[in-house]
């Protein structure tokens, strides 16, 4: 029987380049979409889907993150100091102790979903069908390849894939397919082992995609194709489309947002 996953890594160390200059003051997480911060989508989706105890993974300067979550009793939270920028693949690594031998789960903020069941939750139940590590994948444009872990894969059902193989923002010709993973992984612990003899890669840093790529070629990894609307709210546009689309759900609001773009376009 595979183990019940009650932890969760949400990574939230990163530079946030792309948003300075406000990231000099604010951490990328605390930039809302409307009026709320990513991380607080994150945290939300890992709680409807049943994770009771979440690490946050912080820089010593994400002390916004803290005051923001100060006295919230709905989840319990442990915040893990990540001390240098090394990359997603370290960043999970600072929270092994914390983990302690259990599948987890980790989200990443930049990546906003909206669906009815919340994707993590899904994957879980894949996880428990597998008893291997679950990423989730999208099929992207080829401008998109080079920024992304693109897979090799195939499929096993409509919306699983086994991973053959994956690669950290490979060069286009390089690319096995348009398979990208998108921020939502559970993971098997044997993961931290595969992180610890990774090496940096892409832009010099320790990609988890690497470790996966082992985890894949000793094991098995699974892909879920998700469904639902996928915002990458980790560059300015991104977070704007988020914004734009929730606005269109509201039925109040969504009238005076289409009359101002109108309006624009006259
Ligand atoms: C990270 C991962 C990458 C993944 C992406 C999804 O990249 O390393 O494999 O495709 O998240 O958002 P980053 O966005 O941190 O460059």
């Amino acid at each position: 029987m595979p183990t019940t996953i009650k932890k969760a890594v949400i990574p939230a160390a990163g530079l946030g380049t792309r948003f300075l200059p406000v990231t000099k003051a604010v951490s990328k997480v605390m930039l809302p979409v409307l009026n709320t911060p990513t991380v607080e989508f994150a945290l939300n989706e890992l709680i409807k889907s049943g994770l009771t105890k979440v690490a946050i993974v912080v820089s010593n300067q994400n002390t916004d993150i803290r005051r923001y979550f100060h006295g919230n009793n709905d989840v319990q939270i442990e915040y893990i100091v990540q001390e240098s920028a090394d990359g997603l693949g370290d960043a999970i690594l600072q929270t092994k102790q914390w983990i302690n031998d259990e599948p987890f789960c980790v989200l990443l903020p930049d990546d906003l979903i909206f669906s009815n069941k919340p994707t993590i939750k899904t994957m879980i139940d894949i996880y428990s069908q597998f008893n291997s590590s679950v990423i989730a994948l999208k099929q992207v444009g080829n401008e998109m390849v080079p920024f992304l872990g693109i897979v090799e894969s195939y499929q096993i059902d409509e919306s699983i894939d086994q991973i053959i193989k994956c690669v950290e923002k490979p060069r286009l010709e390089n690319a096995p397919s348009n398979q990208a993973i998108i921020g939502r992984y559970v993971f098997t612990p044997d993961i931290f082992e595969y992180i610890e003899r990774t090496k940096k890669g892409a832009l010099g840093e320790i990609q988890i995609t690497d470790a996966i790529n082992s985890q894949a070629d000793n094991g098995s990894v699974y892909g879920y194709k998700f469904s639902g609307m996928h915002f990458d709210t980790g560059n300015p546009l991104g977070l704007l489309k988020a914004s734009v689309y929730l606005t269109l759900q509201d039925q109040n609001e969504s009238v005076h947002l289409k009359e101002f773009i109108r309006s624009l376009k006259d």
